[in-house]
């Protein structure tokens, strides 16, 4: 199970998004994207999930079980579901054809809601809950197709300095079971528990947590 990207290029319309990508990334390794407004991190993540095909170049994913945390918009939250639906429809396979799913599922979204610390409101509308509530929703969302995989993009962007501690935390104790990537403008909480990191600026640069100035962790991209 691995992710090898090769000579990639991307571009919307004649608009070159991503240029001369190539990267790999072995099984369990987590992973930390970060770069400017606009660099193409979320793009990297839709080319990875395959939602996007890449005008050169090739992408290998070769994971079953993926997840994938969106980042969050307004548009994204006018779903008309509780926020138990929205989880189960992370087990959307399982569902049947008259509409119902599986107890084991339903426990398992119960499970997922808790541990994003989000039981108490598992009946409200997703669209009624706030930026951080949303985020965690779609991170358990994620989780209860047991992914090898999970990427998510800015997920803890809206969400206040406890939950973001408490999202960490669960990305710890799944870190080394699974791959991890996620992308973040926020370097200084995860810098010591990044294996590798990628600053996305139309091209991908890889470094190493020790090698990240401290001008990147402010937002200050330069080579
Ligand atoms: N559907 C689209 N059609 C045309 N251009 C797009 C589309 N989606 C994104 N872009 C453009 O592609 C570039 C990269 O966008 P992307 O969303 O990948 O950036 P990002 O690194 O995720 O930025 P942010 O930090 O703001 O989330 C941007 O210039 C954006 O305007
Ligand atoms: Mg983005």
């Amino acid at each position: 199970m691995s992710i090898e990207i090769k000579n990639l290029e991307f571009a919307y319309d004649k608009n070159l998004i991503l240029e001369n990508v190539s990267l790999s990334i072995p099984h369990g390794n987590f992973i930390v994207i970060f770069g400017p407004n606009g660099g193409g991190k979320t793009t990297l993540l839709k080319l990875m999930m395959g939602f996007l095909k890449p005008s050169k170049g090739t992408v290998e994913i070769a994971y079953n079980k993926i997840g994938y945390v969106p980042q969050i918009t307004r548009y994204d939250k006018q779903f008309p579901i509780t926020v138990f639906e929205l989880v189960l429809t992370g087990a959307i396979s399982k569902c049947t054809w008259w509409g119902s799913y599986p107890q084991s599922i339903k426990q398992k979204a119960l499970e997922a809601l808790s541990q994003v610390g989000l039981s108490q409101l598992k009946d409200q509308s997703f669209g009624s809950l706030s930026g951080g509530q949303a985020q965690r929703a779609l991170i358990a969302r994620a989780l209860i197709s047991e992914p090898e995989i999970l990427l998510l993009d800015e997920p803890t962007a809206s969400v206040d300095t406890k939950s973001e501690r408490e999202i960490y935390k669960l990305l710890m104790d799944l870190k080394g079971e699974i791959t991890i990537l996620m992308v973040t403008h926020d370097l200084q909480p995860i810098l010591d528990k990044a294996d590798l990191l990628y600053c996305v600026r139309k091209k991908v640069f890889p470094l190493l947590p020790k090698d990240a100035c401290g001008h990147f962790a402010m937002g200050l991209y330069h080579d």
